[in-house]
């Protein structure tokens, strides 16, 4: 996801070191130039050789260090300039302190100063050292100068202590690399609110009737948002996912549940992508206590009544022109352009079922998949979709779900 992309780490001296070893390798296998520089402290930690094997460049450490070709190029400049994201992990004290106060006294400090891209800071020390009123005044400083600050875990710290100070995993610090930087923000300002997974409809205390999604397909959507620069609100139901970079997730158990999580995020959503097989049917009453066997039980029947189509209620809130009528009790009226979404999942006449979908819901575009063809559906990580529109009908071949997320959003984005 990072080809053509030059991605500069700053490794400061701190236990965490270690650990970008695993970011540097990662970044180079996601296609990026990566590029490292260090302080003489962060030597004591790891080597500058670790880092220039993996990225195939030249680590500096010395501002003064300069090969003959650098004369025309001043590392620190160049480097810095030509940069597309820059990460500081781990980030001590020291260098925080530095580059709050714009001091530029080593390799790391004077790179950063010329950066014109997004810059990234992963504080990395002791809990009270973090805790610090110095070391929280100069966050707050960085914070306001627009420098994105990742915030460490929670845990059993190199130093002894328990508490806040550790570096993230190096899986989290990309993350935070490719929603910098991965993808042009045109979804900036926009809020996408996506609904995705199963639902879980409850008999009795212990039993519930689901289905086979796996929510993959709307965890796609929602961290394409995300790497497109939107605020995304992600509704999901029971999943064994995990919450893609960037995303405010909401989890919800049942039917009504998401129903009432989704009319609420709905009222100043931009783009609401349905992705969720949300069950049709619940039962009738749920059993205070789990349902024993009994002898005359043979052939039990257990009652059961419709949900609320959540892509229908939403769906009818739109005028003719996809103007938002949010006339209802709940919903303070709004009057902007807003693009709805939804999925259809069927087994025969996937086009035609579909295209009545599109019209009795009144969404803009349904992105019909048939559970019967190969490489489509619920577990798997690709899709087949077809995406219809009153206009038109665009039948993409078989893909990742996270390039058919792309390509729902790159025909939204037409639609505005
Ligand atoms: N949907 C919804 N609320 C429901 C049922 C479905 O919002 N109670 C949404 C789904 O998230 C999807 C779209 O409606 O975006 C189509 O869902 P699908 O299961 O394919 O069709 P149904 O509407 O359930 O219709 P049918 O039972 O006829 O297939």
């Amino acid at each position: 996801m990072l080809e053509g992309k030059n991605i500069l780490l700053g490794v400061t001296g701190g236990i965490a070191a270690y650990k970008m070893a695993d970011v540097a390798s990662m970044l180079v296998k996601q296609h990026a130039d990566v590029h490292v520089v260090m302080t003489e402290n962060a030597t004591k930690f790891i080597t500058a050789e670790t880092f220039q094997v993996l990225t195939k460049n030249k680590v500096y450490v010395d501002v003064f260090d300069e090969e003959p070709d650098d004369y025309v190029n001043v590392p620190h400049v160049s480097l810095g300039t030509s940069a597309d994201c820059v990460l500081i992990a781990p980030a001590t004290a020291d260098v925080i302190g530095k580059i709050a106060n714009g001091i530029a006294d080593d390799m790391v400090t004077t790179t950063v100063l010329p950066a014109r891209c997004p810059i990234l800071i992963a504080p990395s020390m002791n809990v009270y050292m973090l805790e610090n009123v110095i070391v929280q005044d100069n966050i707050k400083k960085l914070k306001r100068f627009g420098y994105q600050i990742i915030e460490p875990d929670d845990g059993h710290l190199a130093c002894g202590y328990d508490g806040k100070g550790k570096l993230p995993q190096p899986e989290k610090l990309v993350e935070q690399v490719l929603l910098a930087c991965a993808k042009e923000k045109d979804l900036k300002g926009k809020k996408v609110l996506v609904d995705a997974g199963p639902t879980q409809e409850a008999i009795d205390p212990v039993r519930f009737i689901t289905n086979h999604s796996s929510g993959k397909m709307g965890y796609s959507v929602a961290k394409v948002a995300a790497l497109r620069g939107a605020s995304v609100v992600l509704v999901s139901g029971p999943t064994n996912l995990d919450t893609p970079a960037g995303v405010k997730r909401i989890d919800v158990t049942s039917a009504e549940d998401m129903y009432d999580a989704m009319v609420k995020e709905a009222v100043d959503s931009d783009i609401i992508i349905m992705s969720a097989a949300v069950a049709d049917f619940t039962p009738e009453t749920v059993a205070d206590n789990k349902i024993k066997k009994n002898s005359d039980d043979e052939g039990m029947v257990i009652p059961l009544k419709r949900t609320k189509d959540i892509l229908k209620t939403l769906g009818s809130m739109k005028d003719s022109s996809g103007t938002v009528d949010f006339t209802a009790d709940s919903f303070k009226v709004e009057d902007k352009k807003q693009i709805i979404v939804g999925f259809s999942m069927e087994t025969e006449k996937l086009i035609e079922n579909s295209r009545k979908k599109l019209e009795s819901k009144n969404a803009d575009m349904i992105c019909a998949n048939s559970l019967t063809t190969e490489g489509a559906g619920y577990k798997v990580d690709t899709n087949i979709v077809t995406m219809i529109t009153k206009d038109d009908m665009i039948e993409l071949p078989l893909m990742s779900k996270d390039e058919v997320a792309d390509k729902i959003f790159d025909k939204i984005i037409t639609m505005f």
